[in-house]
């Protein structure tokens, strides 16, 4: 009885010390082991006279039960600690201050493009593109500028080198030319407004050599001037977010529209700044007019059957005018610290339900 109960509280303290798993298993194997001394002891039942055996196998089955109950609970304990010391080593600092990132900016020019096609998306019309490199039919002679046409001259146009066969290709001068594409491509009604750059050789305070226009084309057998105006008008109202824009059309001349006319609206210039809609003075914002019926025909199309009308509007002016940015050359003069100002927050897409202008 008394070599069990030492065995017992030696064992306990063995427990108690192991530091480790390992230490605990060895303590483990030296009592529980084939050779462990609580199986010798086991091991040695055998041999008493059957009183005594009765009298001591309760005890060493005890024993055997509280140094096992102790083993699982300093294993379970070795366990805990040992999860505690790896989640203390390896956490994360979350509250730590995120990197600053590098966020992009959306340009002037995109922006206000975005905002434009919002417009027109929403009464019908689909987004139509062409190429920046336009052969002479398709930037002049289909819209009625024939060669030797004054109309040329005053494009300024960049020609690339000639051809062996004569022809030039060159830099479009408008995004007129995507007009004869459409028509050339695919069957009647359309309704397309074709945003783009373009290039001029011209360069002053309010010119550069390559800018932005977008078009407007409608092809139908009813659309009439009624349907321009009404169209144009609804753009103002919608693009400057003002209630009431009064607009003029004054008669003007384009080779590619009959009658063809210039549309101003009402605005009030003070010093850099300018408020439209209201006012004394008269600002140009586009060309437009009904589509020359020579242009259909250029295209396949009946013009006894069919008609509609165009427009074409330069996209940095009227950029410029609604946000305010005083020199059309810095649009194009890559200059992060001014696309830091004026440029627009990614995704924050302009829509006619969310907001337009920013
Ligand atoms: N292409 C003309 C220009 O660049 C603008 C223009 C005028 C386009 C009248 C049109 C139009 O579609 O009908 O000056």
């Amino acid at each position: 009885m008394q070599d069990i109960n030492k065995l017992e509280s030696e064992l306990l303290e063995e427990i108690g010390n192991a530091r480790d798993l390992d230490a605990l298993e060895a303590v483990r194997i030296s009592a529980m082991g084939k050779k462990g001394r609580v199986s010798l002891m086991m091991r040695g039942l055998g041999q008493m006279a059957p009183e005594e055996r009765k009298e001591i196998a309760p005890k060493l089955n005890q024993l055997k039960k509280v140094i096992g109950d102790a083993i699982d609970n300093a294993k379970a304990e070795l366990n805990r600690a040992a999860m505690e010391a790896r989640l203390a080593s390896e956490r994360v600092d979350v509250t730590l201050p995120v990197r600053p990132e590098n966020k992009g900016r959306i340009h002037p020019i995109s922006q206000v493009t975005d905002e434009i096609i919002e417009i027109f998306a929403d009464m019908g019309f689909s987004i139509a593109e062409g190429p920046d490199i336009e052969d002479d039919f398709h930037n002049f002679t289909a819209l009625n500028i024939p060669p030797e046409h004054p109309a040329r001259q005053m494009h300024d146009t960049f020609y690339l080198p000639q051809k062996e066969d004569g022809s030039r290709q060159l830099l479009r001068t408008h995004t007129s030319s995507v007009q004869i594409r459409t028509m050339e491509n695919k069957q009647p009604p359309h309704r397309i407004v074709v945003p783009g750059r373009t290039y001029r050789s011209d360069s002053d305070q309010t010119h550069t050599p390559m800018f932005n226009q977008i078009e407007g084309l409608v092809i139908d057998k009813t659309s009439h001037m009624g349907h321009l105006k009404g169209v144009l008008k609804e753009f103002c109202r919608a693009f400057f977010e003002v209630d009431d824009v009064e607009m003029r059309f004054r008669p003007s001349y384009f080779p590619f529209t009959e009658p063809s006319a210039e549309m101003d609206i009402r605005c009030t210039f003070a010093g850099d700044h300018i408020k439209i809609g209201e006012g004394d003075d008269w600002m140009e914002i586009l060309g437009c007019g009904m589509v020359n019926p020579k242009v259909l025909a250029h295209c396949g199309i009946d013009p006894n059957e069919y008609q509609g009308f165009a427009w074409g509007m330069g996209i940095d002016r009227i950029a410029m005018l609604k946000y305010g940015i005083p020199d059309l050359r810095a649009f194009f003069d890559c200059d992060l610290r001014w696309l830091k100002h004026y440029g627009f927050v990614p995704l924050d897409v302009p829509t006619l339900g969310g907001g337009l202008s920013r």
